[in-house]
């Protein structure tokens, strides 16, 4: 299965305007051309990632809209489904799959599957594991994963391995947040992958935005 993230970032390397806060505010510099292209990649993906902890804050509805095309598979990784109950992909009746351990209570478990189009796929014992969630998709027929962050879902990708192309949408604002998420957030445990390298592989400018497409560089670990 083939893995791509797909990130905003400010002139200084910000994923938000400041703690916390939603990304959805970067979106508002988007114009017509870039929100086609961005829902044309979600229609060419069979699945879409983003972590629990984007769902809280900026309640994605993960679908495809601006052109036509069909929805991806929405994969959630949680460790505890604390995910409220309002939120877009609990509530709207489309499929959504919550990766989570098998440690995960029932009560909880009978919470999230209570809503339409609600599956859990157990991975890991106590915490999710990535590469299991992986497997397992690729298992289930889906070829490409499209990840949306944020950063410590990331952080969790690259600390696995798993992930074979970078997109970066170049948004021309400076955050000037001196605590906003970067793209790779510093959690505990180093990534051990401390300079990496990546090739541009593709940079367009669509609407006005600049995309940057990375590979690994051919021979080195990712
Ligand atoms: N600019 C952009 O491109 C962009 C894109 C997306 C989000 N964002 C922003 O990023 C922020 C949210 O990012 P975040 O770092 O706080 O959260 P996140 O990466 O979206 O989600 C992290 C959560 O994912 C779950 N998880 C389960 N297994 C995991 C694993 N193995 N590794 C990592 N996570 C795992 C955990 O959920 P539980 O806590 O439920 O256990 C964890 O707390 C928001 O401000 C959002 O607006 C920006």
């Amino acid at each position: 299965m083939k893995i791509t993230t797909f990130s905003e970032l400010t002139i200084d390397g910000c994923m938000t305007l400041g703690h916390g806060l939603s990304s959805k505010a970067l979106f508002d510099f988007y114009g017509a051309e870039l929100r086609q292209w961005f829902h044309g990649e979600r229609a060419a993906h069979d699945a879409i990632m983003v972590g629990a902890g984007t769902v809280r804050a900026d309640n994605p509805e993960l679908t495809v809209r601006h052109v036509i095309g069909r929805n991806p598979l929405r994969v959630i990784p949680t460790n505890d489904g604390n995910i409220p109950a309002g939120s877009h992909i609990l509530s709207d009746g489309l499929p959504t799959l919550f990766a989570v351990p098998q440690t995960l209570p029932h009560a909880v478990r009978d919470r999230l599957t209570a809503h339409l189009g609600v599956s859990l796929m157990d991975c890991g014992e106590t915490v999710v594991d990535l590469k299991e969630v992986a497997k397992r998709l690729s298992a289930r027929g889906v070829g490409s994963l499209m990840v949306e962050g944020g950063s410590r879902l990331l952080h969790g990708l690259f600390a696995a391995g798993l992930v074979n192309r970078i997109v970066i949408k170049h948004i021309p604002v400076i955050s000037g947040a001196v605590d906003a998420p970067t793209y790779l957030a510093a959690y505990a445990g180093s990534l051990g992958m401390a300079l990496s390298r990546w090739q541009v592989v593709d940079w367009r400018l669509i609407g006005g935005i600049g995309v940057s497409i990375y590979e690994p560089l051919k021979g080195t670990p990712e």
